[in-house]
C-alpha cells in the first residue's frame, strides 16, 4: 500500500457493520463469549479487548496506521506528543541515568528535559549542537537514550539521522526521534536507524487542529 492510502485506510478492517469510517468505540469494557474466552484474552493467548485503559479498538486503528507509515513494529497512542516523549524516556531511564539530546527542541520538550525529568532523577545532557560528534561526547555508561527532533521546532535544523543512529548503535543505546515536523510522508527515521519515533499528532500528521494526541512507535 502507498503511504497516501495507508494514511486514509491503514490499520482498519471494517467491523460487522461494514462502516467505512473508523467507528468510535465508546465503551470501557468488552463482553466475553465464555470464561475460557475471558481467560485467553486476559492471558494474551489470543488478541482481544477487556478494559480500555489497556487497549481500545479505535485507538488501535490509529496505532496500526502510524506504525505502518513509520515502518515500525507497533505503536502506542497517548494523550499528547509531550506524553509520548515522556513515556519513551521513562520506559528506558530511571533515577541516576541520563539521556543525551540535540539542543534544538520544542519549548515544552525543553521544559520537560531541563526542569521536570531532573526532578525525577533523570539527567538530560544537551549537546552543543546536533552533530554526531557533539552528541557522542556526552555519552557515558549511564546514558539510556539519544534524543533529537528530525527537524527541530522552531529552529528548522535537519539532523543527520543516519549519522546519529550510527553513534547510538556503536554505544548500543536506543535512539528516539521526534518526527512531528517532518512526518513519515517526508522522512521515516526508522529506515535511517532510529529505534523509537514519537509524534505530536496535532500538527501536519493530523492536519485538523481539533484533537490532541501523541504517538510512540518502535522499530522491529
Ligand atoms: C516537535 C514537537 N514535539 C512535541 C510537541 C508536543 O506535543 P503536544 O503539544 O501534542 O504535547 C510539539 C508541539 O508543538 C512539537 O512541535
Amino acid at each position: 500500500m502507498r503511504d497516501e492510502t495507508i494514511a486514509i485506510h491503514g490499520g482498519y478492517v471494517p467491523d460487522s457493520t461494514n462502516a467505512v469510517a473508523v467507528p468510535i468505540y465508546q465503551t470501557v469494557a468488552h463482553e466475553f463469549s465464555d470464561a475460557a474466552h475471558a481467560a485467553a484474552v486476559f492471558d494474551m493467548d489470543i488478541p482481544g479487548y477487556h478494559y480500555n485503559r489497556l487497549n481500545n479498538p479505535t485507538n488501535e486503528v490509529l496505532e496500526r496506521r502510524l506504525a505502518a507509515l513509520e515502518r515500525g513494529v507497533g505503536a502506542l497512542t497517548l494523550s499528547s506528543g509531550t506524553a509520548a516523549v515522556l513515556y519513551a524516556i521513562q520506559n528506558l531511564a530511571e533515577t541516576g541515568d541520563n539521556i543525551v539530546s540535540a539542543p534544538q527542541l520544542y519549548g515544552t520538550t525543553y521544559t520537560l528535559f531541563v526542569h521536570v525529568l531532573p526532578r525525577q532523577g533523570i539527567e538530560v545532557r544537551l549537546a552543543a549542537d546536533d552533530s554526531p560528534e557533539a552528541i557522542a561526547r556526552l555519552i557515558d555508561d549511564r546514558t539510556k537514550a539519544i534524543f533529537c527532533e528530525s527537524i527541530g521546532n522552531p529552529a528548522g535544523n535537519v539532523v543527520d539521522i543516519g549519522a546519529v543512529a550510527a553513534v547510538a548503535q556503536r554505544h548500543r543505546i536506543p535512539f528516539i526521534v521526534d518526527n512531528t515536523v517532518a512526518t513519515p510522508l517526508l522522512l521515516k527515521p526508522i529506515e535511517h536507524g532510529a529505534d523509537i519515533v514519537v509524534h505530536s499528532l496535532t500538527k501536519f500528521i493530523g492536519g485538523h487542529g481539533t484533537t490532541l494526541g501523541g504517538g510512540d512507535r518502535r522499530r522491529r
